[in-house]
């Protein structure tokens, strides 16, 4: 029986990936997006994937969400928590704001997907749970203090989680992206882009597709005695 995933902010960017890359492996997938209903819906007619509309940053639309797509596509066995956003700024620039909406999205954000899919991973005795975390979780970055924070903060989760599910043949994983050619960093001033991909030994960005290489890796049924890591894909830009 074909496995159902969800993929959260699945419907752009490195999400997008994931989802089409689930999707020609044979899972039943769904993608959320937070806001572009227009982008959606041309994701959805092109490939096929049913995408859902909730903020991920907000618990109980969350829950509902998760309760629809359980109804149309059956119980949730991976859950890839993708969905993330940026505020950029020096730290003494950054306002409460930036800081609130990024913790809120990328933190809480992750919380509120896999909760409410816990339980029934549990009862089922079966899990894969892959946090999109980043590079910049592991080194930090010159004027992300607030996304830095989170994605660091998905690498406690998933250690926890790994823990915890265990028991119940839950595995739970990050996988940490270097810097990807989406719109997330093509939104960085050339010029600090430039001097970013110098610091790649391979010496270009990532594409997403690689990204979602890790993510299939990761949920396959026979990935089970892989828990708790963090695997990174960034052209050799840093290691742990
Ligand atoms: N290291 C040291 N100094 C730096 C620096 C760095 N990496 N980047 C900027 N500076 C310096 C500037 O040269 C400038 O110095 P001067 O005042 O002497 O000229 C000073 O810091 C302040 O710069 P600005 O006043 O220009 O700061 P700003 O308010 O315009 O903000 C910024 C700059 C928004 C932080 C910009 O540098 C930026 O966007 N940086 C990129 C951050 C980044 O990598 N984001 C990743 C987005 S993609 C992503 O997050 C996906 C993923 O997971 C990888």
């Amino acid at each position: 029986m074909a496995r159902t995933a969800l993929v959260t902010g699945g419907s752009r960017g490195i999400g997008a990936a994931i989802s089409q890359t689930l999707k020609a492996q044979g899972y039943a997938v769904a993608a959320t997006y937070a806001g572009n209903d227009e982008a959606a819906a041309k994701f959805s007619e092109e490939t096929g994937i049913k995408t859902y509309k909730w903020n991920v940053g907000d618990y109980e639309d969350s829950k509902a969400g998760i309760a629809r797509v359980e109804a149309d596509l059956g119980p949730i066995d991976v859950v890839v928590a993708n969905a993330g956003i940026t505020r950029d700024a020096p730290f003494h620039k950054m306002t409460p704001e930036q800081w609130h909406d990024v913790v809120n999205t990328n933190l809480t954000g992750v919380f509120n997907t896999i909760h409410p899919i816990w339980p029934g991973m549990r009862e089922r005795k079966f899990g894969r749970v892959i946090v999109i975390s980043s590079i910049n979780g592991q080194k930090g970055q010159f004027g992300q203090v607030n996304y830095a924070a989170t994605k660091a903060g998905d690498l406690g989760i998933v250690k926890s989680l790994a823990q915890e599910g265990a028991r119940f043949n839950i595995t739970a994983n990050a996988i940490c992206p270097g810097y990807i050619g989406t719109d997330m960093v093509m939104a960085v001033p050339e010029k600090v882009r430039e001097s970013i991909i110098a610091q790649i030994p391979v010496g270009r960005l990532g594409e997403p597709e690689e990204i979602a290489r890790c993510v299939a890796f990761l949920a396959a049924d026979d990935a089970g005695f892989i828990t708790g890591s963090t695997l990174t894909a960034n052209g050799g830009q840093f290691f742990v």
